[in-house]
């Protein structure tokens, strides 16, 4: 694909101010960063999933930060991929875990999702790395791992994201994996981490504690209202996936949830979500309301 192209507002990225990456390991300093809505996958409604086009988008969706996924190949090599094989989002067949990158490269990972992405190919961490680089983007790196490498994709991700990761931007490893996050812990304290959960466990403290993480993360579908009062009255952001009706974003958002993952970023700051006079009116399902193209899933 070609170059960062133009936001449809013609805006260029956003400069932040200087960002010292271990402010983000405060509870309460990562809570005042994280925006309302987090492209979830890139914006994985609007152009494939874990692609460098996927994160074009969400930008172009005005996104302040993304969420993807990142996991090792056979020979080490970090990159964005959500399953632990290639089937579904590629025109290739296998476990990225057991092929080497130059194969996984090979595939088209955009062809599968609309013509308009033919040629896209599997990005590497430090591909992406660049290109939130360059437009001003925060990045929610989530890692996944098949069993026994959850320690080894813990330690690369850290190291790779203190080599390239520019300062001047948030960065906020998380994982379902604990030793993942432990292992990335001893490797760059400095980095947030964010334990993810289906639903949350009664000692989701215990378990954030004991990993050193500032954010917790769980399926809005498990989520009541008794438990995001909980672990935002300890303090922590509480970030929800995956979140793509506007009504239930601004029901989470009232209730004190800090982010919300959406496919469709755009279809929620349409209806207002992150504007906190637009949630109080919207605080309701809305059962006429047509569900989101192309959700995934
Ligand atoms: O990080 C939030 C969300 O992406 C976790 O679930 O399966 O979409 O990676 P999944
Ligand atoms: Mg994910």
């Amino acid at each position: 694909m070609g170059g960062l192209g133009a936001r449809s507002d013609g805006a260029m990225p956003r400069r932040e101010a200087p960002l010292r990456g271990e402010e983000l390991t405060s509870p309460a300093r990562l809570a005042m960063v994280l925006p309302s809505v987090i492209g979830h996958r890139g914006a994985a409604a609007c152009a494939p999933e874990n692609t460098l086009a996927g994160l074009r988008k969400a930008w172009e969706l005005r996104c302040r930060w993304v969420e993807f996924d990142v996991q090792l190949t056979m020979d080490k090599h970090l990159i964005l991929l959500h399953d632990d094989r290639i089937d579904r989002t590629t025109d290739g067949r296998g476990s990225a875990a057991a092929l080497p990158l130059a194969a996984l490269r090979s595939y088209d990972a955009g062809a599968w999702y609309g013509p308009g992405f033919k040629g896209e190919r599997i990005p590497t961490l430090a591909d992406a790395v660049a290109l939130l680089g360059a437009i001003g983007v925060g990045a929610n790196v989530e890692l996944k791992a098949v069993r026994g490498r959850e320690a080894e994709t813990g330690v690369a991700a850290a190291a790779m994201l203190c080599r390239l990761w520019p300062s001047h931007l948030p960065v906020l490893i998380s994982s379902f994996h604990q030793g993942a996050l432990a292992a990335a812990r001893a490797r760059a304290p400095e980095i947030a981490r964010g334990i993810l959960f289906h639903a949350v466990p009664k000692n989701w403290r215990a378990v954030a504690e004991s990993l050193g993480c500032a954010a917790i993360h769980a399926d809005h579908r498990r989520l009541r209202r008794a438990i995001v009062a909980e672990i935002r009255g300890f303090g922590y952001p509480l970030l929800a996936y995956t979140v793509n009706y506007p009504a239930r974003a601004h029901t989470l958002l009232g209730w004190g949830v800090t982010s919300v993952f959406s496919d469709v970023p755009h279809i929620l700051a349409a209806a207002g979500v992150g504007n906190a006079a637009a949630g109080a009116a919207a605080d309701k399902p809305n059962p006429a309301e047509p569900p989101p193209q192309g959700a995934v899933r």
